[in-house]
């Protein structure tokens, strides 16, 4: 870990491992200090690899023996590795035995195995085995696992691993032990063990090959009221897989467990998933909408890695978008089928577009900038990032639209035969992102797709974010349009220049009264409304015959690629597609457009008064009040775009003058359809039972924007009367979407009423941790009204329920300061800085993997404009001039300053 200087990984260098191992036969004795653990293993000779000794990776262990074949041995340790030289020659298996102990309560970093609330936890991926025992801690080792956990009966009645409980029973002194065996090869970053005080909901179902299997999701007692939507979730997630894929469960029994102390979001374990309990726990009382949301599509994600990732894994950890990035896209998709109706469906493509585009289209254009499949690292959980997981994403769904055909329009069906051809090809093996691209490609021969594979594969292979510029041209006298394409992609740290990539730009044509013209490419004789065209080179011209008047193009429709496009649309072009386009993502994005070239003018013109034309202002009226469109759709369409997103259309940004910015044309929105917020607000409340199902979260959804928009109307006008009536819905709410909607409408107008219901907020729910770290981020994500959020900030820090050792406690106080706060956070005192350095620093010597994520927060530190800029140099040197810095923190760092 903090030894010398760290040294970085790179893809090409793999070599296949020296040894096998065939089995794991691990014994735990549980204790919280000193944890003993036995690991006998049986291996062999890689056959295909020249003879070498055995390095075993450990970490933070205790060694007290290991024997070979049941006898004493020689062995050296070389830089963390266990290392033996004298083994056995020739290809027969032998057995290796190891003894170590480990404490489980000093591990703050909460990698390999650590105690959380009384109970033993473990997370292994990456490399968190390797904290646990001696082994070879990487993911193309896969081997047969059998697990006895002993512990004290009274403090740790349950205990869980892999698979299948296969004995259990009393020992002597209280303890008690089970017996697991996994029937599945696994690598060992797939290895868990749970043992304390659980209860568990449990449900029985059966698949549709008949098959039967235990359902169970594991809480603390008390909680069990909270689970189940999870167990909704998960149930659904089965049936999806088998219905969408073919993909059944393979186990007998798959078990959640969730645990408030949590590096990430979830874990997939073979037949163990083991989760923050963020994604796990909810009720109408505690829960938002957007928990609710989170926790489907969390609960699918690790699911749907039971196949991808699990059945099939990674080669290395250069391919986790291999696993990561299929797995996003599948449980995108199944969000999307769960939330139903096209509209529903398009809100959530929405979503996963914005956050793309405001975390993923920043990381690219910023230090952190890789490829999705990397070519080095220094810590591999410095890349557990939005461009693996998100881009990854968009690079499968984009394989999907090039198989596509006449029959099959969206490709669903070419998509699941080359998951077919996966499966059939790599089933048990550890391979790479070529490999499954070879297999969609093979299943579709004379696709886009197979056509252009290898261009294709750059999306893997290169970094950055590519522009797309679109220009048309209207010829009346031939009654054609023909659109040029062009692609370029800014440099990225590592690499200066880039290869074309290959961009499906889903497109339709309207006319000037919004109609959608039939789209007929010159030469040929069928037309639809809408197509994919396919750009593989630098450029190319698109003609388009019997096109009466010149048309307003509607280009990258539903984003169908993961790059910005500048299609030189004006105002008046920009409104058609607002108001007619059929797309319900480039309707969305119109309206965004037309917001951000407003706010970009503003902040580069230096243009005084209203920032929004009275057109755009009555084109989004009639988007609010048409009785065609979804609330969901409509809360997002009148949202204005984010001060981040904002900022990174900049070339050199003043985080003050965005905020000011953002603010004025929040107020300007507020107070010029204030009328039609009242109305908004009136028509969709709702009292009924609370569901946590598209329309009603909607619903909820566009009337929480009116309240705020109302709460921040009233503010400027010493209106009292609202505030009191939000105030009042904030008191009755019958659901935590409605209060904390009430409650943020309060804190983000600043009335006056905010401290009371804050005050109220912490009494009701000072039991329900997940509430109190909404409650912190509300108060860390405040406007900046007279400098006064920091000083909130560091006196929050000393509140009893504050707590630097819990990763969801950490994040709701400094990360919604340092990274959702623009405003708060890019002080002209620079006290902001100094802060975030304190706190990376505080973070790094208890949990390197969340500080290193807080350091992330200055990663676009270069383009701010002085004094910031200089204020967040002297800030990154000053943690850089640490000497015991994590590795995770210093790649961030150096990469940082670089
Ligand atoms: N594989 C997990 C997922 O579903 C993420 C685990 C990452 N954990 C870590 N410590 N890097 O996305
Ligand atoms: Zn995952």
């Amino acid at each position: 870990m903090r030894e010398g200087q760290p040294t970085a990984v790179h893809r090409e260098a793999y070599a296949a491992p020296a040894f096998c191992i065939d089995t794991v036969d691990l014994t735990f004795d549980l204790d919280p200090t000193k944890t003993r653990v036995l690991n006998k293993m049986r291996l062999h000779r890689n056959p295909d690899v020249a003879a070498q000794p055995l390095r075993l990776d450990g970490e933070d262990l205790n060694l007290a023996r290991v024997l070979v074949n049941g006898g004493g041995t020689s062995f050296k340790m070389d830089g963390g590795q266990l290392v033996l030289e004298n083994l056995p020659e020739g290809p027969e298996p032998f057995d290796l035995e190891i003894f170590t102990t480990c404490n489980p309560e000093k591990n703050t970093q909460l990698m390999g195995l650590y105690v959380s609330q009384g109970t033993f936890f473990t997370q292994c991926e990456a490399e968190g085995f390797r904290r646990i025992t001696y082994f070879l801690d990487r993911p193309d080792v896969m081997a047969s696992y059998t697990v006895t956990l002993r512990a004290d009966k009274n403090k740790y009645p349950v205990l869980l691993s892999n698979g299948n409980l296969v004995e259990q029973g009393a020992l002597d002194d209280g303890r008690h032990f089970a017996k697991w065996l996994d029937p599945h090869k696994k690598p060992c970053y797939l290895f868990a063990l749970v043992a304390g005080q659980l209860v568990a909901r449990e449900q029985r179902i059966t698949s549709r090959s008949g098959t039967e299997h235990l359902l169970q999701v594991f809480v603390r007692p008390g909680d069990l009221d909270k689970t189940e939507h999870a167990m909704n979730s998960l149930m659904a997630s089965v049936a999806w897989d088998e219905a969408r894929f073919g993909l059944p469960l393979d186990l007998e029994r798959f078990m959640i467990v969730a645990t408030s102390d949590f590096n990430m979001g979830a874990m997939e374990n073979k037949g163990l998933n083991i989760f923050n309990t963020k994604y796990v726990l909810a009720n109408p009382a505690t829960a938002t909408d957007m928990d609710f949301g989170n926790i489907e599509s969390v609960v699918g994600h690790e699911y749907f890695h039971n196949w991808t990732g699990n059945r099939i894994t990674c080669r290395d950890w250069f391919q986790l978008s291999l696993k990561e990035g299929l797995t996003v896209f599948r449980d995108q998709e199944f969000s999307q089928d769960m939330a139903g109706v096209a509209s529903a469906r398009a809100v959530k493509r929405i979503e996963d577009v914005r956050v793309l585009r405001t975390v993923q289209f920043a990381e690219d254009a910023g230090p952190m900038a890789h490829p999705v499949r990397p070519d080095s690292y220094v810590e591999i959980n410095n890349f557990y990032t939005v461009t693996i997981y998100e881009k990854g994403s968009e690079v499968v769904r984009m394989m999907q639209t090039l198989v596509a055909t006449p029959e099959d329009s969206l490709g669903r069906a070419g998509f699941a035969k080359g998951m077919k051809l996966y499966f059939e090809r790599h089933d048990g093996q550890a391979v790479t992102c070529d490999d499954f691209a070879q297999a969609i490609a093979d299943a579709n021969p004379g696709s886009a797709l197979a056509q252009n594979l290898s261009t294709f594969k750059r999306w893997y292979s290169q970094a950055g974010t590519p522009r797309l510029q679109a220009r048309g041209v209207y010829n009346a006298a031939e009654r054609s349009y023909t659109l040029t394409l062009k692609q370029s992609c800014p440099a990225t740290p590592d690499q200066a220049s880039k290869l074309p990539f290959v961009i499906p730009v889903t497109l339709g044509l309207l006319n000037r009264d919004g109609q959608a013209l039939p789209l007929q490419r010159a030469g040929t004789a069928d037309s639809a409304l809408q197509q994919t065209l396919v750009l593989t080179e630098a450029s190319a011209n698109f003609t388009f015959a019997n096109i009466d008047s010149e048309p307003v193009p509607s280009l990258l429709r539903g984003f169908s690629a993961p790059v910005v496009l500048e299609d030189g649309l004006n105002a008046n072009d920009l409104l058609i597609l607002l108001a007619h386009d059929s797309d319900p993502f480039n309707q969305w994005e119109a309206g965004q457009r037309l917001m951000m070239q407003s706010a970009v003018q503003a902040l580069t013109q230096d243009i005084t008064g209203p920032v929004l034309s009275d057109e755009l202002v009555t084109a989004l009226r009639n988007v609010l009040r048409h009785p065609g469109l979804d609330a969901a759709f409509k809360d997002l369409a009148l949202t204005l775009p984010s001060e981040n997103y904002i900022a990174d259309q900049l070339s050199v940004v003043d985080p003050q003058r965005v905020h000011a910015l953002r603010e004025a044309m929040r107020l300007q929105l507020a107070t010029a359809l204030q009328a039609d917020w009242q109305w908004a607000w009136d028509a969709h409340k709702h009292n009924g039972a609370y569901s946590p199902d598209a329309q009603s979260s909607g619903r909820r959804a566009l009337s929480g924007l009116a309240m705020g928009m109302l709460c921040i109307a009233a503010v400027q006008s010493g209106d009292d009367v609202t505030p009191g009536r939000v105030y009042q819905q904030f008191k009755d709410a019958g659901n935590m979407t409605d209060r904390v909607n009430a409650l943020s409408a309060l804190v983000v107008s600043g009335h006056a009423l905010s401290h009371d219901a804050l005050e109220r907020f912490h009494k009701l729910f000072q039991h329900e941790a997940l509430v109190i770290d909404k409650w912190f981020a509300l108060q860390a994500g405040a406007p900046d009204r007279a400098g006064d959020v920091l000083p909130r900030v560091r006196q929050l820090m000393k509140h009893a329920d504050f707590s630097l050792r819990n990763p969801n406690r950490a994040r709701s106080l400094i990360f919604s300061y340092c990274s959702a706060n623009p405003a708060g956070f890019h002080r002209t005192d620079a006290a902001g800085y100094v802060y975030w350095s304190e706190q990376v620093l505080a973070l790094d010597a208890i949990n390197p993997q969340v500080a290193a994520r807080l350091a992330r927060a200055m990663d676009r530190w270069s383009r701010l404009a002085e004094p910031y800029r200089s204020a967040a140099q002297v800030a990154i040197e000053r943690v850089a001039a640490k000497a015991d810095l994590s590795n995770d923190v210093r790649e961030v760092i150096s990469r940082a300053l670089n």
